[in-house]
């Protein structure tokens, strides 16, 4: 892998190259807004051989995350030179015109911003009871954050597509070790012309750091994580789904409910594609002592394409719930932040639980629904703490 240093020379590059294209003048190092080593930052190290972070839950008190505390998923590695003089994106496929854009070509076109949060799909996984293969997450392979850049739906009209063009596929310039397939996704045509679905540059205001897939990456919002290609270097328009391992046996569900050890055959699944709704509580943290007085519950709750309707607190481990207080700050495909302000009666032990309903009508179901990769895990959320 390369070292930061140059890295750091390749976004100074990048930061030269904003001077020939005045639209990304305000390119920047986002000063003092670097994880220098993985794990650094209070972030917990879920894999060192291709970096994976995950967020501390007490992280999630902010509406738009910090982009040093928000996850890392990578596959394999990170592409190790990427310069944004000679990074070219191509688009090619089910087109009339097939192009071929620069950084600088991708900043002249209209920028679109979308606060959106962004979850792996297998964030939770570590909390099914019945262990399955894969990074064990806790509850923090989520984030949210402003992405802008271009339309995709905007570059693909310029490309004019075919009326076969039904699927778009995305590959990123991962380093691919071994024999390890290549991460190559696609997303059906409605999605990619979806006016909130981009090719980001942009997180949070600052050029996107290589951890997140500078210089661009597909941004498909309300969706997991994994859609959401990183170092985009090819956009293709297919005639159907694309065919790889990330596309299937990856990120598919069972289309009826199965229990651990039962035989799932690949027709009998389906991609993995919205969120889930879901809550987590950021605070008080699992296992903390407390001191009698009023106790500030707060966490955050996301529903991908819904909204969130309601969260409920329950601190007597599910007997009665009440209604927690929504903060203000909201997006479409953006996490509410909420807090439930609680006066224990007495001391002892507690159990908190939170629960999210969306606009669609579902709510988190208190035990979590197996399936083989633990994909979309979305229980009822719980701390236990003691009040002295
Ligand atoms: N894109 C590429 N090229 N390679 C990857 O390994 N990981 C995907 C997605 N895009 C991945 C990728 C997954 S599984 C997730 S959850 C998100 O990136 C994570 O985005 P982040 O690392 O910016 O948080």
């Amino acid at each position: 892998m390369n070292s930061r240093r140059s890295f750091l020379k390749q976004i100074s590059g990048a930061a030269f190259a904003a001077a020939a294209a005045p639209s990304i003048l305000a390119w920047a190092l986002p000063q003092g807004q670097s994880v220098e080593f993985p794990g650094e930052d209070g972030m917990i190290l879920r894999s060192f051989r291709f970096v994976d972070l995950e967020s501390p839950v007490e992280y999630f008190n902010t509406w738009l995350t910090p982009v040093p505390h928000f996850f890392v998923r990578n596959h394999m590695h990170e592409p190790s030179e990427l310069d944004a003089h000679d990074w070219r994106l191509s688009l090619g496929g089910e087109v009339d015109k097939p192009l071929t854009l620069s950084l600088a070509d991708l900043s002249k076109i209209e920028t679109h911003s979308v606060v959106n949060t962004l979850e792996c799909a297998g964030n939770g996984r570590s909390l099914h009871r019945h262990q399955v293969p894969g990074i064990q997450w806790g509850k923090g392979a989520v984030g949210t954050a402003r992405f802008s850049g271009p339309r995709l739906g905007d570059v693909l009209q310029r490309a004019g597509v075919k009326p076969t063009g039904k699927h778009v596929m995305f590959r990123g310039l991962d380093e691919v070790p071994g024999k390890v397939p290549p991460f190559i996704r696609s997303i059906p045509i409605e999605k990619a012309l979806d006016a909130d679905t981009l090719i980001a540059t942009h997180m949070n205001g600052f050029p996107l750091t290589k951890h997140h897939g500078f210089p661009a990456r597909a941004l498909v919002p309300g969706w997991i994580g994994a859609a959401s290609c990183k170092w985009l270097t090819e956009i293709k328009v297919l005639e159907a789904e694309f065919v790889g391992n990330f596309m299937s046996p990856a990120y598919r569900l069972p289309n009826q409910p199965v229990q651990p050890g039962d035989a799932v055959k690949p027709e009998d699944t389906h991609p993995v594609t919205a969120l889930n709704v879901k809550s987590v509580i950021a605070g008080p943290a699992d296992g903390s002592s407390l001191s009698a007085g009023k106790v500030s519950v707060h966490g955050a709750a996301w529903a991908g394409e819904a909204d969130i309707a309601r969260v409920e607190i329950s601190t007597d481990a599910g007997a009665t719930w009440n209604p927690a207080k929504l903060r203000q700050e909201q997006a479409h495909y953006a996490w509410r932040l909420w807090t439930y302000d609680w006066k224990p009666g007495k001391s002892g032990d507690y159990t908190i639980l939170s629960r999210a309903t969306d606009s669609q009508g579902r709510t988190q179901p208190s035990a979590p629904v197996w399936n083989p990769s633990g994909y979309l895990y979305n229980a009822v959320d719980q701390v236990k703490i003691h009040v002295s």
